[in-house]
């Protein structure tokens, strides 16, 4: 393959030029790829065509000008409308679908593109915007493995590119997990900064050493994922009953320092429940058995 064609194989189509499909555009383009992009309002092509994008006459013109096809609207309706008109024009092409959904969205617009001969990557983008282009920007994939594969490149291009499986739901299934680990992280951390607030740390001064403890944390993730796997859980890094008895203390600190207890009094819900399915003496991570089994406390 000559330096022309390899050029042409690694063009990128980006359809959708919102917050995050300009900045996926934009990484593209930093990558060196062949980069043409659409837009619903054509008006938000212009800045990147400033930076070497080749904004498309129209949408089959886009769909047409590159092996690969990255799309971005705010959800799946847009994605079927919009893309439903011009499937034959999509066949033998992949289509990236970075719109966020539910897997069984995924599964459904897979199934569309299969009958259309199209080869197809739900994904998700799980670092906001500021990080795309970065090696540090998370982006996960799920779908044909040929076509990961095909394209690994370009989707490098994007940041810490990660292949989850076959199964097309398993990127909206890991974009919503990642959503919450993060959430589970940030809402002790807002907790955390209230309290210390209340003696007169300031957050800047509380996170120095708050971020040098994160490694404790994802060591334990790692070893609790391996008990978890393995379902045995061993009281080395504390029993239900004594992480209960310590967020009593968190719940009664906080309240007595006057702030609020909604973070720890759901942790303490928990670990309650978990108490109550009989894991009071095992490990810690034993409360997954009772998340696990469905039961939602209202
Ligand atoms: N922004 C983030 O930080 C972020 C992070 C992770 C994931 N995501 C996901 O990425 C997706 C896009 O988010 P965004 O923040 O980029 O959204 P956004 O800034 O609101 O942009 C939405 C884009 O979709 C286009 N659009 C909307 N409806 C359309 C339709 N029916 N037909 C054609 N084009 C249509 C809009 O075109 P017009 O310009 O013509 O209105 C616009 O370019 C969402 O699913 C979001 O959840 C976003």
């Amino acid at each position: 393959m000559n330096e022309n064609e390899k050029h042409e194989q690694s063009a990128v189509s980006v359809i959708g030029l919102g917050q995050l499909g300009t900045r996926l555009a934009q990484a593209f383009l930093g990558a060196g790829h062949a980069t043409t992009v659409w837009n619903r309002t054509a008006a938000k092509a212009d800045a990147l065509a400033a930076q070497g994008a080749v904004p498309a006459a129209g949408l089959a013109a886009a769909v047409a000008a590159s092996p690969l096809v990255v799309v971005c609207l705010p959800d799946y309706a847009a994605v079927e409308g919009l893309l439903g008109p011009v499937a034959d024009r999509l066949r033998g092409r992949t289509l990236v679908n970075l719109t966020s959904g539910t897997p069984q969205d995924a599964v459904r617009v897979a199934g569309w593109a299969a009958e259309h001969g199209v080869g197809y990557l739900d994904g998700a983008a799980m670092s906001g915007t500021r990080l795309v282009g970065r090696p540090e920007a998370l982006f996960v994939f799920s779908g044909s493995e040929g076509a990961f594969a095909a394209h690994r490149e370009e989707l490098a291009s994007l940041g810490n590119s990660v292949y989850l499986g076959g199964d097309p739901a398993l990127a909206p299934v890991y974009d919503t997990a990642l959503f919450g680990l993060v959430w589970g992280a940030l809402a002790g951390f807002y907790h955390s900064v209230a309290l210390v607030g209340t003696a007169g740390v300031d957050p800047t001064v509380f996170t120095a050493v708050a971020r040098e403890h994160m490694s404790f944390v994802t060591s334990l993730m790692t070893e609790h994922a391996r008990q978890i796997e393995d379902g045995g859980f061993p009281d080395d890094d504390g029993t239900v009953e004594v992480h209960r008895a310590a967020m009593d203390h968190l719940v009664h600190t906080s309240g007595s320092r006057g702030i609020g207890t909604d973070v720890p009094d759901l942790f303490k819900t928990l670990l309650e429940r978990a108490s109550a399915d009989g894991h009071g003496t095992s490990g810690v991570a034993s409360v997954v058995a009772t998340i696990a089994k469905g039961e939602r406390n209202v």
